[in-house]
Parts: structure tokens; C-alpha cells; sequence
């Protein structure tokens, strides 16, 4: 048994103090006003702390098998945990990608090996691989890369896409548009780059993000798909979605929200991400797009790449950036400037990926809900640094950025795993997440 004491608990709407009790199965046992008589084994004293739903993280590039210079499902875990991440959902785009049923199956292995938080997984989809979709069991959603990045994973063909999107999963595309993006990245090819980001945003426009996810509405439209939209990052997706609101969901990573092209330029490769880092206007549009309800998710899109890379010629440096421990404490933040409520923020980070990929028995603090629990402090004041970034790569595009409100402690399945900036625990491993109709 397990006493969090005294903690701030979102009751109905309000956050009311609470004694929290877990079971030894790892659930939420009694949720009660006094701390009562009760024997507990292990009792955290979390007077002055909030206790949210632990964070489900819907886009994580764990990078194994294949990759693991970048990641692997113990260091990816790691740097959840210190992140207040309770639950990774991995991408297909590893080496092998994960396409095949038997490819999955390995990948479970070593995750359910090496992952300290819980995790799950999102299938590949290719130009020729519908039988092994369909056969696939306990998926998050199937991948789909309507533009390309890194991996090979891709689809442009129309009959290819209806295939995926008629096979009865739910449908997470990337969208850009290749067209668009091959056509305008030719115009680069002999010109210097010297500015990453601002090239990098030239070549992946806004016109591919908007014709490709139009194209991807169709298409679920078509052929009756459950369609979520991977990472969000334009005024013009945004207006999309508010109009499509109801029949596609969608996420958007915290990058997007907290840099843009302009101001990221002295980070040169670093800020190489896809989609690309985009402009003030469309980071306002995104903020708006939380006020306004129509983002579903804030997913990191934890895209970890080694500095060797990212130190190479813009054209061989390869898109993306870690995310996953960065991600609370930069919203936390925003909560604290009054840029959202800590209600919307557990929203966004729990509750909405819990009821879109029906993820059993997570997204809130109730009894007989797994114990998955991020232990916040609203007023600790904190500096991002690299040496503090448990990702293999060691490095965040958020380096000294001051913010206000952090992870206290991390608690997956009742156990303690991350408390006072260390990883408490290591031993005891993750599970697998259980996707209610996928
Ligand atoms: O920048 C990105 N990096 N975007 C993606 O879609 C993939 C990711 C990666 O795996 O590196
Ligand atoms: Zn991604």
C-alpha cells in the first residue's frame, strides 16, 4: 500500500486536497479526505503538490530496435519518467520499421525488457502491407507518412492510401504534402543554407502541411477512417480542424508551441525538426486553437538524434528533437502565465489520449484506475539545462530556458520510479498499454 498524502486532486472541476491510497495491484484504492489509520507501507508526503493524471505521451521515437546510438526503450523511459511521463507510445519508424505482425511482436520484447514507464505502439503502414495491419493486435493507431522524413516509411499513391485508410484502424498520418515539399526543397539544392530553420520552413511550407491534410480528411471521410493528425503546427491546419472537429483528432507538440523559425536560428540543425519549427502568427493560432478546444493532444513528437548528427551540413543532419522531458515542465509554465488552466493542461497531457486511443484505465485519478500519478510543484523555479536531459542524446532545444512549475515525482502502476530529480527506481518495468478497440 501506498499513502500519497495531503496532495491536490482535481475533484469535479476544482483541485481539493486528498489523501490518495494505492493498492499493492498498482490501482487507485480510496481517494479520502482524512489520511485515516491505515497501515501503509510507503508514505510520500506531498503537502502543497499537485497530483495530476500521469502524462500519456502519444508520439515518442523510442529508436530501438536499429537506432539505439539515439535512444532505446530504457533511456526513452528515463527521460519520461523525469519528464512526468507515465505512458510512450512508440512510432513505427526504427530499423526494421514496424510493419509486420512478427516486427511488433519483437519490438514488445524489448520494451517490455528495458521500459520503465508504461508503454504501447503504433503500427507502419506501407504501399503493401494490409494484411499485417489488419492482423495486428493492440495498436495505438497505424502510421501513416503521407510526406517523408526520417525512415523510410511513406505513402503518396491514392489506391495505397484508401487501402490503409479503409482497413478499420485508427489512422495517424503525418501530412505534408511530398509533392509540394520535393518540389520546393529542388529550389534549395545549390543555394547556401544559413539558417537552418528559416530554409528548413521554406522547403516544408505551409501549403504541404494544409493540401496534405486536407487529402488525409478525404480520405478518412471516404473510407470511414478514425483519422488523428499528427503534430499540428499551422494557422491554416488549425482552421481545418476547428471545422472538422468531432471527426479527426489531433495532437501538437510543444515545440511548435514554444519556438518558431525566427527565434530559433542560432540553434542552426538543432531546430531541424519536421514539420518544420513555423512562424509568431501560427504559434499564436496554435494557443488560440487550446483556448478554443480544438486541440485534442500535446504530444512531444521526442525525436532524439545524437549531436554527431545534427552537427553535419543541414542536408545530412537529420529532423527532430527530444521532447519527452521538457514537455511538463514547459506547460506547467504556460500554467503558470495564465496561457492555460491546470485543468485544460491535464486535458491535453492525460485525459484526451486516455479517451482518443482508449487507453484502459488511465487518464484521471479516480478508484480502480491504474495508479499512474505526476506529483507536480507549481512553484519550484528551474532551469532546463543539457547535463540534466536523461535522453541519450543529451541535448534539448530548451537549454537554459527559465520556467516555473516542476516534476516532483513520477508514480507508474503505485510505484514511486522518479522522485527529487533521480530515478528511484529501475528494476520494476513498465506495462504494456491496452487500446480499447484498435
Ligand atoms: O522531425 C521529425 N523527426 N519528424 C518526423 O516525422 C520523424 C522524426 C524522427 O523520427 O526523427
Ligand atoms: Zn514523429
Amino acid at each position: 500500500m501506498l499513502l500519497i498524502k495531503n496532495c491536490k486532486v482535481l475533484v469535479g472541476n476544482d483541485f481539493l486536497e486528498r489523501n490518495i491510497f494505492v493498492g499493492d495491484d498498482g490501482k487507485v484504492q480510496r481517494i479520502a479526505v482524512a489520511a485515516e489509520l491505515k497501515t501503509a507501507d510507503e508514505v510520500v508526503n506531498a503537502a502543497g503538490k499537485y497530483a495530476l493524471p500521469g502524462a500519456i505521451d502519444v508520439h515518442v521515437h523510442c529508436r530501438e530496435p536499429g537506432m539505439t546510438q539515439k535512444e532505446d526503450f530504457l533511456t526513452a523511459s528515463r527521460t519520461a519518467a523525469a519528464g512526468g511521463v507515465t505512458t510512450i507510445i512508440d512510432m513505427p519508424n526504427t530499423k526494421p520499421a514496424t510493419t509486420t505482425v512478427a516486427l511488433l511482436e519483437e519490438k514488445r520484447k524489448l520494451a517490455a525488457a528495458k521500459c520503465i514507464v508504461n508503454y504501447g505502439f503504433h503500427f507502419g503502414a506501407t504501399a503493401g502491407n494490409i494484411e499485417e495491419i489488419k492482423k495486428a493486435k493492440n495498436i495505438a493507431a497505424v502510421k501513416v507518412y503521407m510526406g517523408s522524413s526520417t525512415g523510410d516509411l511513406l505513402i503518396t499513391d491514392e489506391q495505397a492510401l484508401n487501402t490503409v485508410f479503409s482497413s478499420g484502424k485508427r489512422i495517424a498520418v503525418h501530412a505534408e504534402s511530398e509533392e509540394l515539399i520535393r518540389a520546393n526543397t529542388e529550389i534549395f539544392r545549390n543555394v547556401e543554407i544559413k539558417d537552418a530553420a528559416e530554409s528548413h520552413l521554406m522547403m516544408r511550407g505551409t501549403d504541404a502541411a494544409k493540401r496534405e491534410v486536407a487529402r488525409a480528411i478525404e480520405l478518412a471521410k471516404r473510407n470511414k477512417a478514425r483519422l488523428h493528425l499528427c503534430h499540428m503546427s499551422t494557422k491554416e491546419e488549425a482552421e481545418i480542424m476547428a471545422s472538422a472537429k468531432g471527426a479527426v483528432t489531433c495532437e501538437i507538440t510543444p515545440h511548435h508551441l514554444f519556438l518558431t523559425a525566427e527565434s530559433a536560428g542560432e540553434l542552426g540543425n538543432y531546430a531541424k525538426v519536421n514539420p518544420p519549427l513555423r512562424t509568431k502568427e501560427d504559434v499564436a493560432a496554435l494557443w488560440n486553437a487550446i483556448t478554443d478546444g480544438v486541440v485534442d493532444m500535446v504530444a512531444t513528437d521526442h525525436a532524439p538524434h545524437t549531436r554527431e548528427e545534427k552537427e553535419k551540413d543541414y542536408w545530412e543532419a537529420p529532423s527532430g528533437m527530444p521532447g519527452l522531458q521538457t514537455m511538463m515542465p514547459l506547460m506547467l509554465d504556460a500554467v503558470n502565465k495564465n496561457r492555460l488552466s491546470l485543468q485544460q493542461l491535464i486535458k491535453l497531457t492525460s485525459g484526451s489520449p486516455a479517451v482518443v486511443f482508449g487507453i484502459k484505465n488511465n487518464g484521471k485519478i479516480a478508484v480502480g484506475m491504474d495508479a499512474n500519478i505526476t506529483l507536480v510543484d507549481m512553484k519550484e523555479e528551474k532551469t532546463i539545462k543539457n547535463e540534466d536531459m536523461l535522453t541519450k542524446c543529451g541535448w534539448t532545444p530548451f537549454n537554459g530556458w527559465k520556467v516555473k512549475g516542476a516534476v516532483a515525482a513520477t508514480i507508474v502502476n503505485g510505484k514511486i520510479i522518479y522522485s527529487s530529480g533521480q530515478i528511484t527506481d529501475e528494476k520494476t518495468k513498465g506495462k504494456e498499454a491496452v487500446f480499447n478497440g484498435n
